[in-house]
């Protein structure tokens, strides 16, 4: 029997796909918010498939199909894939200059975002087999997956350091972090084109569509439109464009999902039995592991990012959920997860009424309805939920685990789906005579994970 919960987070997810056809093939793919975000979004579309498998696989597979739809000849595929003929987002398709790698209709950003999709294929892979389907929608998107990841592994890591290489704060899918805040700075504003400024001013529609207290500054959106034109004028090459970009960020959070979806691949092919494959994807997933441990400052008590730009090494740290992300892929030592939980379970610091918000509430850059500077977002609660799960000999872990689903399912069920969520009581303040949640409304993301918790973990989510 399905819920109530259930239905209305199914509904929501059908009202916000749309369907799109390449070379006769039909695909239906799930925007996160008819509000704002009107196009097809990577890591959203690879959770919403981690959510719909339960209730129609074939779904799950066209979210991900059609991202692969999207794969460039290199096997780069970008953040966002555009929806046809659709104008009320900004930046546009056109202003990308990328029309010329994409297949027809599937025109892409150039950036990439967290690397979920193996994560996610090896999610449906196993629902399907624990319930003896057929798996050959998996067989079949396969190789896509591996062409990505070659190219993460080829350009994205050329130092073959294991931790991956993002030129754009967008490229963290967590835009507006803090933790971007000192390569974006060093950005002289004056060194930007005016046709930028004016680009940004006339057009950015992020902050009539929301409120501008959810949203980032403008001087950090000159800064993004900025780094787009740069790109776009270095033909998307990213070696070119890694050789004198002033944003390269060797990031955590981003490398920690990059070992765990080469965890996941190495589980699709060992359920194959292509075990030389396998153990190629193991060992990268434990080359970045062990690099990751290795980035771990004992007096900061907190992960070590790279600014890697212009040939330099220099830490960024951040007091922000990031340094939960290790415990995703494994990669934090009993010791570094000591220390992690002491931080995690702190109800002044992360673990508040509806953790875990974005940044610490006692960091100075901390801002409560801010995206990525404060506000709680389901994904990064999937995240850490899933890695403490993984500490199997660590009673604590076990037990935020547990409390973290069930705060997670509770605050989605009870304060509706949001983008995002205020740590302390779900609802902004600011919010209550003009809007109802934080963030866009009728958000794909919450439902999505909703549904994952539901299937994935009944004894908890009741
Ligand atoms: C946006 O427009 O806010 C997107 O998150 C960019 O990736």
């Amino acid at each position: 029997m399905i819920s109530e919960d259930e239905l209305r987070a199914l509904e929501l997810l059908k009202n916000n796909t749309k369907i799109a056809t390449l070379n006769g093939k039909t695909y239906r793919r799930t925007p996160p918010s008819e509000h704002y975000y009107l196009h097809q979004f990577f890591w959203d579309s690879c959770t919403h498939a981690m959510g719909l498998v339960y209730y129609d696989p074939q779904w799950a597979y066209e979210e991900l199909a059609s991202l692969l739809a999207a794969q460039w000849e290199n096997g780069f595929i970008g953040h966002i894939i555009y929806s046809e003929d659709e104008k009320r987002y900004f930046p546009t398709k056109e202003l990308w200059g990328t029309e010329k790698f994409s297949q027809k209709s599937f025109v892409s950003s150039g950036f990439i975002q967290p690397p979920l999709l193996a994560i996610s294929l090896n999610h449906i892979d196993e629902v399907l087999h624990d319930k003896g389907e057929k798996t050959d929608g998996v067989d079949s998107l396969i190789a896509g997956v591996v062409r990505y990841h070659n190219y993460l592994k080829r350009f994205r890591d050329r130092e073959d350091s294991g931790l991956l290489t993002i030129i754009h704060p967008w490229e963290s899918g967590c835009d507006n972090s803090p933790r971007w805040d000192s390569v974006m700075e060093s950005i002289d504003l004056k060194t930007i084109p005016q046709r930028i400024i004016d680009l940004v001013r006339t057009n950015r529609k992020d902050i009539s569509a929301s409120t501008e207290l959810n949203r980032p500054r403008a001087e950090y959106y000159y800064r993004y439109l900025y780094l787009i034109d740069v790109y776009k004028q270095q033909q998307w090459d990213t070696d070119a464009i890694l050789d004198i970009t002033p944003f390269a960020v060797k990031d955590v959070q981003v490398s920690s999902i990059w070992a765990k979806a080469n965890q996941s691949l190495a589980a699709i092919m060992k359920r194959r039995g292509r075990i030389k494959e396998a153990d190629y994807f193991s060992s990268l997933a434990e080359q970045t592991n062990e690099t990751i441990r290795k980035c771990w400052n004992e007096k900061a008590h907190s992960y070590a990012n790279f600014d890697v730009s212009h040939g330099q090494k220099k830490p960024i740290y951040s007091d922000d959920f990031a340094n939960f992300m290790p415990l995703y892929s494994h990669a934090a030592s009993d010791k570094q997860v000591t220390a992690l939980l002491t931080q995690l379970s702190d109800p002044q610091k992360y673990w508040t009424k509806y953790p875990v918000p974005s940044v610490s509430p006692k960091s100075p850059f901390f801002e409560i309805t801010r995206y990525w500077r404060g506000p709680t977002w389901p994904i990064v609660n999937l995240f850490i939920l899933e890695g403490l799960k993984g500490y199997t000999a660590h009673k604590q872990c076990q037990k935020l685990f547990k409390e973290l689903v069930k705060k997670t399912a509770d605050m989605i069920r009870t304060i509706g789906f949001y983008e995002t969520y205020d740590p302390n009581t779900g609802l902004a303040d600011t919010y209550k005579d003009t809007f109802s949640g934080m963030g866009y409304a009728d958000f794909s993301w919450s439902a999505a994970i909703y549904l994952y918790l539901k299937n994935k973990y009944p004894e908890i989510v009741r």
